[in-house]
């Protein structure tokens, strides 16, 4: 069957012919994957860990939905149900033996399409049921390809919930409508981010170092949130405007770092998602802020199963009436390789059509 595959960590991509595996369990027809910024950091050679199952080629593709072809009988699927797939799979350590291999305590997992593990930018898989997420309602099979993405905010989400909860951090009218959160990138996760955070009654400012293509600016617009082009206007003024509460970064840029502890308010949140290799461009200190002023700095990467069928269940709840389906910009062929190194104008997230 047709694949599309790269040889990590050099990069590269390639449509190939590959073979299912040999391994007992239910049997997936790939309908659509997603291309992430890590899809294209693998496909340059970019991302250091990315390495193969076996041998030196990795299929790719981490983002996807599929249709059961063939089950198994100990499985709770059927044939025609429609599934995401699970990115991380679990190792030994005592997290991932609980279900939370993204919490894992020793690095002993593997991530299809990403490290250790084959992707799914094939035709079809074979794939433990345990990892298989359900869509149950077929009228969003399409959008549930941002599932994945969006599993991830599901645990940023999560992660907010907890840490806010420390002191009284809502408002005087018990929910979060006078709180401000700055969402630092515009890509898909940026996005994701933005209308989730919306969804909790925030007011939200989406930031961007660069002006916003026409598409972003519509999406957000529709939904209400603010934005703000930090090569034309400076992000401190609007910070004075509207008090930056928390923040979450989606780019990954050692200096958002500091524009964040910069300006987050005392008691602020902030939350550090994207990663990007790239080093600050001048020397900073950051500690005395946070110390001085309560701020909490948190990682968060992946999410566990539950956050899976938590954005399967906001894409049900919200998808139409945020209009989730304007993030999709492009939808190619496996053929289409250029896609992985060639960007459209207005893109936000192309996916591949296999099905
Ligand atoms: C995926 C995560 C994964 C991370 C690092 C992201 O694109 O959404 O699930 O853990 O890459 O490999
Ligand atoms: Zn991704």
């Amino acid at each position: 069957m047709k694949a599309i595959t790269t040889i990590p960590p050099g990069g590269g991509v390639k449509l190939s012919q590959v073979s299912l595996e040999n391994t007992k369990g239910v049997r997936v027809k790939t309908y659509r994957t997603g291309i992430c910024g890590t899809d294209k950091e693998i496909a340059q050679g970019k991302l250091t860990f990315a390495r193969p199952e076996i041998g030196s080629s990795l299929v790719m593709g981490h983002e996807a939905v599929g249709i059961i072809a063939e089950s198994v009988e100990d499985s709770t699927f059927k044939e025609g149900d429609i599934v995401v797939p699970m990115v991380r799979r679990p190792g030994g350590c005592r997290m991932c033996r609980l279900g939370r291999q993204d919490y894992c305590e020793d690095g002993d997992f593997v991530e299809a399409g990403i490290r250790g593990k084959n992707g799914f930018m094939r035709e079809e898989f074979i794939d433990d049921p345990r990892f298989l997420v359900k869509v149950d309602n077929p009228s969003i099979r399409d959008l549930a390809v941002l599932t994945e993405p969006l599993k991830n905010v599901m645990k940023m989400e999560e992660t907010f919930q907890f840490l806010r909860t420390r002191i009284p951090w809502y408002c005087e009218d018990s929910t979060l409508s006078c709180k401000n959160m700055y969402v630092f990138g515009t890509g898909t996760e940026g996005l994701l981010i933005s209308i989730v955070f919306k969804s909790l009654g925030m007011n939200v400012v989406a930031v961007n170092r660069h002006p916003l293509s026409e598409n972003v600016m519509d999406f957000l617009d529709r939904n209400r949130i603010d934005y703000l082009d930090t090569s034309s206007e400076k992000l401190d003024a609007k910070v004075k405007d509207l008090p930056m509460d928390a923040a979450i970064d989606a780019v990954g840029a050692m200096d958002v770092l500091k524009e964040i502890t910069d300006n987050v308010s005392n008691n602020g949140i902030a939350i550090m998602f994207g990663t990007s290799g790239q080093l600050p461009s001048h020397n900073f200190d950051v500690l005395e802020r946070i110390v001085d002023r309560n701020i909490v700095v948190v990682g968060s990467v992946d999410g566990a199963k539950n956050h899976y069928a938590e954005a399967i269940d906001f894409i049900e709840t919200h998808g139409k009436a945020m209009q989730m389906d304007r993030i999709i910009t492009g939808k190619y062929q496996p053929e289409e390789l250029n896609i992985f190194t060639e960007k459209e104008k207005g893109e936000i997230k192309k996916v591949i059509a296999w099905s």
